[in-house]
């Protein structure tokens, strides 16, 4: 999937994105959260958040959507839309942040309320494998 991405496909992102926040189950919090991404090769994921009785074993949205790149082949995620239940821009939590940093790193783009982001913008000074690298004794 080249960069910068065009405006179709964004839209395909944010459409898949509300597709997946409707198969959301999240019956305690009532917030479906969905989310679409591009890996590098151009494979279209998604995922949804799935809550739980045991409320603290929630996965978020992004969860499904690692789960997802990571089943179909891996990679590397080249962009990413998060969706509220109104369809709205919505931004990753912190620890989903550090998920998607993972699996995409620093150039990987990011729909925020603000426009299009890198990870590297909205996760700053990341903590990430290069210093398990680099810090080890
Ligand atoms: N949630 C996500 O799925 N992703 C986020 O980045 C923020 C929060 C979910 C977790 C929970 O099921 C619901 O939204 C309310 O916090």
């Amino acid at each position: 999937m080249p960069a910068p991405l065009t405006d179709k496909a964004w839209q395909q992102l944010h459409a898949t994105a509300v597709e997946a926040m409707g198969r959301a189950y999240a019956p305690y919090s009532s917030f479906p959260v969905g989310v679409a991404g591009y890996a590098d090769d151009g494979r279209l994921l998604s995922g949804c958040n799935v809550e739980n009785a045991s409320y603290a074993v929630g996965l978020c949205a992004e969860c499904g959507l690692i789960s997802d790149l990571v089943r179909t082949g891996g990679g590397h995620l080249v962009a990413v839309w998060c969706v509220d239940g109104r369809g709205e821009t919505l931004m990753p939590c912190g620890r989903c942040r550090q998920l998607l940093w993972e699996h995409g790193g620093a150039q990987c783009r990011i729909q925020t309320p603000e426009g299009e982001r890198s990870l590297a913008q909205i996760l700053p000074q990341a903590f990430g494998a290069d210093d398990l690298r680099k810090g080890a004794p």
